[in-house]
Formats: structure tokens, C-alpha cells, sequence
């Protein structure tokens, strides 16, 4: 585990010391396993469409549900609320020129909005676009502007027990293949994602970084870079290359916006806040971006977004360059997924950033793909310990045009660790649920759709178990744990 405590334990002992302390509380409920096995089925297996108040520990995603920290609560008090031209959005953009050094700024209310306004704006019928890795939304909006997705993943990026430091980096070689295949001129722009979302939150080099931008530059092909998920990769750059040890988080930040033509993110994960956002400092660029976000999202100083998310985020990206800050996540990641391998569970290494990533496919071999492992893993984890994770395998993809599935490449369960949120003590007892349903693993089957949206189905598409695998495992479970909790 890279433990980047400035403060060691006399004992030797490798625990995530916590660097902030807790001053607003949520009062959480646990309910039964035959309450959680009810919860379940009305929520058709489908842990997006539980009620929070059916769950213990949410980790569903850490978007929108960090911890906020008391600056920025300040923040959000002074907050300039007006339609067109608030300070607020000039001292956003003021705090995006510190952190990312690029000129121009258009707000947008989260992630996937700035995704819409890239895609409206640059993807025309027929284009390619490479990418390490998609993101769900990314790729149902390129699709549905009429470009087609080219992952371009490094090698051992799909398996879950190699142990290398970047596993998010581009394949140089496949992204020239595809580029001189299609034809630069067929490139939409090429997308760098940080911190890789679907394949276990696994971090982008710098180095990487410099070649795909040689490279997009020496042919005149855009780069854009989702930094989203940038405060767990910069983390990792900080800590696995040699090179970043000495340089300080505000000076790698710079070094990889350089890299990029276009950068967007959802605030929701970077800067602990709630919105999104496009920087670029290229004027054709944002110039060719800039219409859609009267027309999508909201006039240009505010992009849809609440001017008090506005100043949360400004205050959340200086944050961001604080190393007890950003390395709070990835700590209790590596703790959990460290707390998992001892019991035997099979998760992606090396830990990266996100969540802790169960890796389906080997933990209920017997469940085919068809039966989407990772769904039946979700909702067995509910089960076991009102645990809320999300599925990232065959349920998060499309089925192609004539019906067909796509088989995902990896079937994950994640388990995210929203910052700050969760104690050393929640995140043993999820090693503590997860170990015993692993224990009782061959008591899990599989799932069937039965009311299946056609995009973006996992956001709300219902299944229900194929047999009465679920009463078994309750049973077990009341078995083990009598009073059902
Ligand atoms: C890498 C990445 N890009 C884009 C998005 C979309 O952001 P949002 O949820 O704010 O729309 C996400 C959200 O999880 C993400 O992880």
C-alpha cells in the first residue's frame, strides 16, 4: 500500500491514518438480511434503484457524495447569485486558470453535460474516436452523434492480477494503427481518461501522457483529456514515478494540462463539489464549444450549475493539490482491497483509485456471462451487508444494433470509496461481508432482465434472479449471523 501518512505508527503497522476529523454526521440503519432481500426485489436487483434508506454503506460511486470540507461550506455562503455575469463564475474560472493553466472556461452542470457539448461539437458522422477506456456516457453520446469508440488499452489493462504501476496508459502502437487505419482526418480527437472508471480506477503516466500529445500533435488531431477522475492519478503519478517524487502536485497538474488541447471533468468527483466544466486554451476550440452551452446547459457564467456548488469547487480544486487531502481514497482502497486478498477474494490490482474493485469473473466462475456475474455479485454484496456497490461488466454496456450482447471485457463489482466519507471500521466490515459471501460464494446465481431500457440500461433496468438463489443465501446468512444483521 503506498501509505503517505506523514505521521507512522511506532508499531509498524500500515493503517490509513485519517488527516481531517468528522464534524457532521449522517445517522446510518442497517436493516435485516430479510429486509435487505426484500429491498432487493423491489428494486429489481438493480442497487441504482434502491432507497437510501435501505442501505448501510452507500458505494455506489463517490460522484457528488464526497465529504465536503468546512472551507468549502464557507465558500458556499458567499455565493453571487445572478444570471449573467456572477462573481462566483469569475472566481471559478480563476481557480481553473490556478489549477489547470488554460485560458478559457465553459461551465457545464456535471460530467457527462461537458461530454455532450465535446461530442455536439467535434464528432461528425462516421469519426473514430481512440481512447484508452470508455466511460458509459462517453461512449453512448459519441455513438449517438454517429462515431464509433476505438479502445486503444495497454496490455494487461483487462487483467485484474498484473501488477503494473499504469495500467490506464494508451497503447501507442494501437492508437498509430487506428489513427493511420481510419485517416487523421477521420479522428474526432483522441481521449485520454484519467483514472479509468471501468477497469478498476487504474491511473494514466505522464509519460504516456507526453506520446499520445507528440503524437496527436504531430498530426493535427485534438486531445482531450477527462480529468475526472485526475485527484487518485495524480496521487498515483505522485507516488509510482520516480520522476514526480519531488515535483509538487500543482506542477504535475500543469506539466499534463500542457499535454492537452481540451480538458473537461465532472466536479462531482474532482473538487468534492457538485457540476462540470470545459477548459481549453485554444480560442478555435472553445469558440467551436461554445454555443452549446446556452443551448444545453445555461448561460455561460453559471452552465446550469448552482453558483453555491460553483464556489464549493473552486475552494475543492485548491484542496486537490493537498497530498493528506487527495490520499485519503486511495489508502482506504489499498486497505480494503488488501483486507479482501487475505480472505481469498479476487480483486483488481494493484488497488488503484475509485473504489476497490471485486472482480467477478473469478469470484463466481460458474455464473456465464449471459447472466451478467457482476449484477448477481452486486446484488449478493447488498445481501450480505447492505453494502451498495455498482456493476461495471455486461450490464453497463449496449447491446449492438441487431440486438446482441456486449460481452464486457471485464465483469467488476466496484466498490467505491467516496472521499472522506466512510471510518477504518465500515471498511473492515465490508472486508468482513464480502470475505463471507465468498465463503458461500457457490450459493450465488445469475440474473435475467426483466425490463431492459435501451440505453443506458444499468442506470435503471430491472432483473430478477434466475432460481431462488437470493432465499438461500439469506438463509445462510441467518444461519451464520442469527439475529440477521
Ligand atoms: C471518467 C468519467 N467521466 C465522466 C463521467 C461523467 O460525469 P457525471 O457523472 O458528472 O456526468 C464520470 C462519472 O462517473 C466519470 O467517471
Amino acid at each position: 500500500m503506498e501509505n503517505t501518512n506523514s505521521v507512522q505508527f511506532f508499531s509498524g503497522e500500515n493503517i490509513p491514518l485519517e488527516m481531517h476529523k468528522v464534524r457532521m454526521v449522517q445517522r446510518l440503519h442497517l436493516p435485516t438480511v430479510e429486509d435487505r432481500l426484500r429491498a432487493m426485489q423491489a428494486a429489481g436487483n438493480n442497487t441504482f434503484l434502491l432507497r437510501n434508506r435501505d442501505v448501510y454503506l452507500d458505494m455506489l460511486t463517490d460522484s457528488g457524495v464526497n465529504a465536503m470540507s468546512e472551507a468549502q461550506y464557507a465558500a458556499m455562503m458567499m455565493a453571487d447569485d445572478s444570471y449573467a455575469g456572477s462573481e462566483t463564475f469569475f472566481r471559478l474560472s480563476d481557480a481553473l486558470h490556478e489549477f489547470f493553466g488554460k485560458d478559457y472556461f465553459l461551465p457545464a452542470h456535471q460530467g457527462r453535460a461537458a461530454e455532450n457539448i465535446i461530442a455536439s461539437a467535434f464528432v461528425k458522422p462516421g469519426d473514430i474516436t481512440p481512447m484508452n477506456y470508455h466511460f458509459t456516457t462517453t461512449k453512448a453520446l459519441i455513438t449517438r452523434m454517429g462515431g464509433t469508440v476505438v479502445e486503444v488499452f495497454s496490455e494487461d489493462a483487462l487483467d485484474s492480477s498484473v501488477i503494473k504501476p499504469f495500467k490506464g496508459d494508451l497503447n501507442m502502437e494501437k492508437l498509430e494503427a487506428c489513427v493511420q487505419a481510419a485517416g487523421a482526418s477521420k479522428i474526432s480527437f483522441v481521449r485520454i481518461e484519467a483514472g479509468t472508471n471501468l477497469i478498476g480506477g487504474q491511473p494514466v503516466s505522464l509519460q504516456n501522457m507526453r506520446a499520445v500529445s507528440k503524437f496527436c500533435r504531430a498530426k493535427g488531431i485534438p486531445l482531450v483529456f477527462d480529468a475526472s477522475l485526475l485527484a487518485d492519478n495524480l496521487f498515483f503519478i505522485k507516488t509510482r514515478d520516480a520522476e514526480c517524487a519531488d515535483k509538487t502536485l500543482g506542477a504535475i497538474v500543469h506539466e499534463l494540462s500542457e499535454l492537452m488541447d481540451i480538458i473537461y471533468f465532472s466536479a462531482r468527483k474532482l473538487g468534492c463539489a457538485r457540476g462540470g466544466g470545459i477548459v481549453t486554451s485554444d480560442k478555435a476550440l472553445y469558440e467551436a464549444m461554445r454555443e452549446f452551452v446556452p443551448l444545453f446547459e445555461g448561460f455561460l457564467t453559471y452552465g446550469g450549475m448552482s453558483v453555491r456548488e460553483m464556489e464549493a469547487m473552486a475552494v475543492g480544486l485548491r484542496e486537490t493539490l493537498d497530498l493528506e487531502v487527495i490520499n485519503q481514497t486511495p489508502m482506504f482502497i489499498a486497505a480494503l482491497g488488501e483486507a479482501l486478498q487475505q480472505k481469498g477474494v479476487p480483486v483488481v490490482t494493484p488497488f488503484g483509485g475509485l473504489g476497490c474493485h471485486v472482480d467477478a469473473s473469478r469470484f463466481v466462475e460458474h455464473i456465464p456471462q449471459s447472466q451478467y456475474p457482476a449484477g448477481a455479485l452486486g446484488a449478493a454484496i447488498y445481501l450480505a451487508g447492505g453494502i451498495r456497490g455498482m456493476e461495471r461488466g455486461t450490464l453497463s454496456e449496449q447491446r449492438r444494433p441487431d440486438g446482441s450482447e456486449t460481452f464486457s471485457e471485464m465483469e467488476l463489482v466496484r466498490l467505491a470509496v467516496p472521499k472522506r466519507v466512510f471510518t477504518l471500521s465500515q471498511i473492515k466490515f465490508v472486508a468482513d461481508r464480502v470475505g463471507w459471501l465468498y465463503e458461500n460464494r457457490n450459493l450465488i446465481g445469475g440474473l435475467t432482465f426483466e425490463e431492459e431500457p435501451s440505453t443506458l440500461r444499468f442506470f435503471f433496468g430491472r432483473l430478477r434472479p434466475i432460481g431462488d438463489w437470493q432465499e438461500k443465501l439469506a438463509a445462510k446468512f441467518l444461519a451464520d449471523m442469527p439475529n440477521g444483521l
